[in-house]
């Protein structure tokens, strides 16, 4: 180890107190990556010392999970809610302590954590989110429970932001705040009308609080309020510093300066080992790679394709909305197919998209199969049996699936953009194009085709992207320092509060 690395180490706070909160979380409640990165990165942090709990909402399938629950205090009326509890329990897998935010009536329903089951966003999302950062920062003042308190609360996207404007509304407290962006697309805004349910200081409503464009916004606590602020890549915290994807608010970022870092996101290599996978066919690694054989001629009988280990068989596995570009997929798959692709799609999302793969599938049942659902266990043996994983997004903060296909020694073909140019290198573990356009998605592949037909060249691309080092790590001991730095600001300054 270098002297630099070990004296880095050594100023890294042991035993610091953290606490997460997030809206989702692997395997309990997932509608995305967000949900990978608060299972992932607290046990990575607790491993290296940290003294890390999280704060998540009493969403049913968090209740039925969590073991060893007991009720800490009860709470209300809140937020609307008559009444409800902060739980203290335990994480199903890491056993982690997690407190729960259980207030019934904002918390007990179906559907997603922040829309019913036809997608509409729930109509009370401001008070169910602000009660979660206001639990957090409740716990912070050590008013609900007396036996730990956190020095440093990480707040994750807008769902949880409200807990760095709570903190500043409150005299100076010790307690230092990080916000973590894991997509600046979707930003919590609410109408000004509402601003009396949230309790703060009519101050807070102004441009330089939580008011933008005459509305109100909750990303905007984090990106203002917390004492750091990160994202999940170098490069997204780059590009959202500009007005092509500052999504509206790249004035407020580049007002944070320095104070914003990208801290690239890993993934959990237990979950995601194809040598130890419970949906895989057979095992392999990167020494034994016959097994992949197996596993895609797998996924070629269960999609109904041809079961031709010669054919590239590409994938996708998404969300199917505007961000993630696969409408440049619909567009290339004619000559994706005249090149003798297959094509696996699995996602829900956009009805228009979806219904247009359909399509697809239908017209060319025997090369293209698409899968419009949700299915965990499915999306493990798709990324392992595809030859090619396919991630064109028009953004993408850090994006999960081609880090899973590295491990996977699935080849990802990406846009160029945040966090995919961050992970992938062209030519070496992967393919890369610029332009969000069907012909440089095609370009791409052409190149990719080429290194295809030479098995020693693609078996290369397959190991440099197996040896890759994924896991967490490295990630949450650069967050250790983050967090080290934000108490360090605490300490030096009084948190910004508007006009005062
Ligand atoms: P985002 O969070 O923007 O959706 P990421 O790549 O960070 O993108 O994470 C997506 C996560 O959701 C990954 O774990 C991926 O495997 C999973 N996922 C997306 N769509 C599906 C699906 N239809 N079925 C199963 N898992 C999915
Ligand atoms: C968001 C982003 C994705 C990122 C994930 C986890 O959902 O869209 O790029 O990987 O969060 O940080």
């Amino acid at each position: 180890m270098s002297e630099r690395a070990t004296r880095a180490d050594a100023a890294l706070p042991r035993g610091l107190r953290v606490l997460h909160v997030a809206a989702e979380i692997f395997p309990l409640v997932k509608t995305g990556g967000l949900a990978d990165v608060a299972a992932a990165l607290p046990p990575a942090l607790a491993a290296q010392g940290a003294d890390v709990r999280l704060l998540l909402p009493g969403l049913p399938p968090v209740l039925d999970a969590v073991h060893d629950a007991r009720p800490l205090l009860p709470l209300g009326p809140i937020f609307g809610a008559a009444r409800g509890s902060l739980v203290l329990a335990r994480m199903p897998g890491s056993a982690l302590p997690v407190y729960v935010l259980d207030l019934p009536y904002l918390y007990r329903r179906g559907g997603s954590p922040y829309a019913d089951e036809r997608g509409h966003e729930w109509p009370d999302n401001l008070a169910r989110f602000a009660a979660l950062g206001w639990a957090a920062a409740h716990l912070a003042f050590g008013e609900l429970d007396v036996a730990w308190t956190p020095q440093v609360v990480h707040a994750h996207d807008w769902h949880a932001a409200m807990v760095c404007a709570y903190l500043a509304a409150h005299p100076p407290t010790p307690v230092a705040s990080v916000f973590t962006i894991h997509n600046l697309a979707y930003q919590g805004v609410f109408p000004h009308e509402d601003a009396p349910l949230l309790g703060l200081p009519s101050r807070f409503m102004t441009p330089q609080g939580l008011e933008y464009h005459g509305q109100i916004c909750f990303m905007k606590a984090g990106l203002k309020f917390a004492d750091r602020v990160s994202t999940v890549s170098p490069g997204y915290a780059r590009e959202i510093a500009t007005p092509e994807y500052g999504a509206g608010l790249d004035g407020v970022i580049r007002g944070r300066g320095r104070d914003v870092v990208g801290i690239l996101n890993g993934i959990d290599t237990a979950v995601w080992d194809p040598a130890r996978d419970p949906a895989l066919a057979a095992p392999y690694d990167r020494d034994a790679l016959p097994g992949k054989a197996i596993v895609k001629a797998a996924l070629q009988r269960e999609c109904g394709l041809d079961e031709d280990a010669g054919a590239p068989l590409l994938a996708v596995v998404s969300r199917l909305t505007g961000q993630k570009g696969l409408d440049l997929v619909l567009a290339a798959l004619p000559a994706l197919l005249r090149d003798g692709a297959q094509l696996v799609v699995q996602g829900s999302g956009d009805a228009a998209l979806e219904q247009a793969f359909v399509e697809a599938a239908r017209t060319s049942p025997r090369s293209v199969s698409v899968y419009p659902g949700y299915d965990e266990a499915r999306a493990h043996r798709v990324i392992a049996g595809a030859d090619v994983m396919l991630v064109p997004s028009r953004f993408e903060p850090c994006g999960l699936t081609q880090l899973y296909a590295l491990r996977y020694g699935t080849v990802p073909l990406v846009r160029r953009v945040g966090g995919l140019a961050d992970t992938v290198d062209e030519g070496r573990t992967g393919f890369l194009f610029d332009e969000p356009s069907a012909l440089a998605l095609q370009a791409a592949f052409e190149r990719a085709l080429q290194a295809w037909r030479d098995p020693a060249r693609w078996q290369a691309l397959m190991r440099a992207g197996m040896e890759q080092e994924l896991s967490w790590e490295g990630p949450a001991r650069e967050y250790l320092a983050l967090y080290a730095q934000a108490c360090g600001a605490r300490e030096e300054a009084p948190r910004r509060m508007p006009g005062g």
